[in-house]
Parts: C-alpha cells; sequence; structure tokens
C-alpha cells in the first residue's frame, strides 16, 4: 500500500482566477496550460496499521536526503489540506487506515510557480495507485481539482485544458495535445523566492469586487478560441499575444479587487518592459505570470540560448529554470522513503 507519483507544475496560458463554487472548487472559465519539465513535486504515499496517526513532510526543495520521521500538530493550514485529501482518496477506496506523505519540490514553494497543483495532482495518483483506486484519468483530474483547482491540469500529458464544468463529474482536464507536440520552452524567472503573502483561494475569493472581472468573463473565450488555433497552427506570435493579454487582465482584475492583491513587484514590471524591447530587437519571447512575482518567459527552443542572455544581462544574480511541455503526473518506484 505504498505509491510515489511524479507530477510537474504547469503555467496557464488562460488563467483560472474565481470560483463559482469554492468547496468543489469549480472555476468560473475554462483554462489551459503547459506542463513544465522542470517543477516538478514527487511524493510518496504509505498507508498502514503501523500508523497510528497520518504524517506528513514537506522536505525543502533544495534537500537531497535522509527524511525526518516526525509527528506534527495539524495546526498548519496546508497540512490539514493535505489530510483532508487523503480522506476523500480513503473515503473512494472505502478505507480507514492511516498514511505517511512524504512530499518534494525540485523549486522553491508558494511563489507562483503553482506548487499547490503539482503537489495535490502528486498527491492524488500516489495516494489513489496506494490504495488500488482504480479510476480514470478523468476521474483523477476530478479529483484532484477537489484538493487545488489547477492541480487537475497537471494529470494530463502536455498541453491541457481544463473544462470549467456545470457540475463536480463536468469540470476535470484533458490533453489538447501531447508534451512532444510543440518544442515551447518556459523560463521561469525567480524574482523572489518568499512565500506569498495572499494565498490564491483567498484571493479568488473576492474576485466579484473587481469592477473589470464582468468584462474579464465575456472576453475569456474569445481568447480560448484564439489560443487554441494558436496551438493548432503552433503560431507562437498569437499564442503570445494571447497569453500577454491574459496576464495583463488577470493582474488587473488582482489590483482592482478589494482588497488589492499585488503579486508584481517593480522587478517583474521591469522585466515585462524588457521582454517587449527584446521582441522589437527581433526575439520572440512573451511573458505570463501566475498569482506571484516570478515571470515565465515563453519562447521557441531555437531561441532558448539567446532568451538565458538576456536574462543574465537584465541582472545576473536570478535564477531561472528552464522548462520544456511535459507528460503529466506519472507512478515512479523511485520512493522517497
Ligand atoms: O489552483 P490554485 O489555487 O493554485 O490557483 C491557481 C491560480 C493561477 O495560478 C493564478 C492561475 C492558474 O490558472 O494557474
Amino acid at each position: 500500500m505504498k505509491a510515489t507519483a511524479i507530477a510537474p507544475a504547469n503555467i496557464a496560458f488562460i488563467k483560472y482566477w474565481g470560483k463559482k463554487d469554492p468547496e468543489l472548487r469549480l472555476p468560473l472559465n475554462d483554462s489551459i496550460s503547459m506542463n513544465l519539465s522542470n517543477c516538478l513535486t514527487t511524493t510518496t504515499v504509505e498507508f498502514s496499521d503501523k500508523y497510528q496517526e497520518d504524517y506528513f513532510e514537506l522536505l525543502p526543495y533544495n534537500h537531497r536526503k535522509k527524511l525526518l520521521e516526525h509527528n506534527f500538530a495539524v495546526n498548519n493550514e496546508e497540512k490539514k489540506r493535505v489530510i483532508k485529501h487523503l480522506n476523500r482518496i480513503r473515503k473512494s477506496a472505502k478505507l480507514k487506515c492511516f498514511a505517511k506523505i512524504v512530499s518534494q519540490n525540485n523549486f522553491p514553494a508558494s511563489v507562483g510557480i503553482a506548487s499547490s497543483a503539482s503537489g495535490f495532482a502528486a498527491l492524488t495518483v500516489a495516494g489513489c495507485a496506494a490504495l488500488n483506486v482504480d479510476i480514470s484519468e478523468k476521474e483523477l483530474t476530478i479529483l484532484a481539482r477537489i484538493g487545488s483547482g489547477s492541480a487537475c491540469r497537471s494529470i494530463p500529458d502536455g498541453f491541457v485544458e481544463w473544462k470549467f464544468g456545470e457540475s463536480s463529474e463536468t469540470s476535470f482536464a484533458y490533453s489538447l495535445y501531447p508534451n512532444n507536440y510543440w518544442n515551447l520552452r518556459d523560463l521561469v524567472v525567480l524574482v523572489a523566492n518568499q512565500a506569498k503573502k495572499v494565498a490564491t483561494s483567498e484571493g479568488m475569493g473576492n474576485v466579484w469586487s473587481s469592477p473589470l472581472m464582468k468584462k474579464r468573463i465575456e472576453n475569456v473565450n474569445n481568447r480560448i478560441k484564439k489560443i487554441k488555433k494558436a496551438l493548432k497552427d503552433k503560431d507562437l506570435s498569437m499564442l503570445g499575444e494571447m497569453i500577454e493579454e491574459e496576464t495583463d487582465e488577470m493582474h488587473e482584475v488582482m489590483q482592482t479587487q478589494k482588497p488589492s492583491l499585488i503579486y508584481r513587484t517593480k522587478e517583474t514590471l521591469k522585466i515585462m518592459q524588457d521582454v517587449q524591447s527584446w521582441r522589437k530587437e527581433g526575439l520572440e519571447v512573451y511573458y505570463t505570470i501566475d498569482a506571484g512575482p516570478n515571470v515565465h518567459l515563453i519562447c521557441q527552443e531555437k531561441d532558448e540560448e539567446k532568451v538565458i542572455v538576456k536574462i543574465k544581462e537584465f541582472n545576473s544574480g536570478l535564477k531561472f529554470i528552464v522548462n520544456k511541455p511535459a507528460r503529466g503526473a506519472t507512478l515512479t518506484d523511485q520512493h522517497l522513503f
């Protein structure tokens, strides 16, 4: 009753910002994303009678080895959320047995690289496998979505669409194209690595206090159509135009919510401006930003090195992560304990 899964984070081309049902995490609109090959969460789940209660350990992202086996008092919101999700999996398996869960990211968490997406996707896939819950990929995405909305997009391969759905059963994610369909790059520039101050769940609760939200919901379907066409035609300039428009709109909604949410820093804005000038110089690169200050730079494989040179010229001290489109969550026998 032990299994390990590796799941990628994903970058949203069309964003999920706002929920119709906060409990079930049903979003207000469809969204589209790409899985990231180098922003991964590995999670091992073991159910056993030897455990007297649930254990959870999130290893630091740069931690190499050796696990600590300490019990925790469930006082931390993140940990409570993990146990709550485990309860959903236990319910599907009709099993009452405690578990030990160990999880590790290979990137900093809570800085806008969707660690909750990779985290809840890995937990769902490992938890179900450990308990032999035999469900389809679609059902796995539904279960992962209830843990953390964007996690459903980290289960299918490559380029993924999440249908908003009218009910839990109809709000699922599926692969539009596999990871090897289009050799794009996402260079995540780590502007900051401290935890964000307002969690997405909390921020999304106030979307309708923004006067711009109504317009956003009117705009988004048209943009989805254009992004799908851009993906179909592998048209980076159309994709880029749409992802920047989408990013700007989501952050304008965030900023005009009450209370106002400002995730972008001075440095974020400076990179956005520079991306525009790099394009004028002929380098085809576009920005997109989730709920944090870090900037995702989307370009073609052939321009990766040139974009790296630009990042280093911008600030030689900045760290960045180079991602290719990735497969969704997969099982592995490389257990963490
Ligand atoms: O699923 P959450 O709670 O991590 O929300 C993700 C929200 C955004 O990253 C801002 C957009 C998205 O679609 O990923």
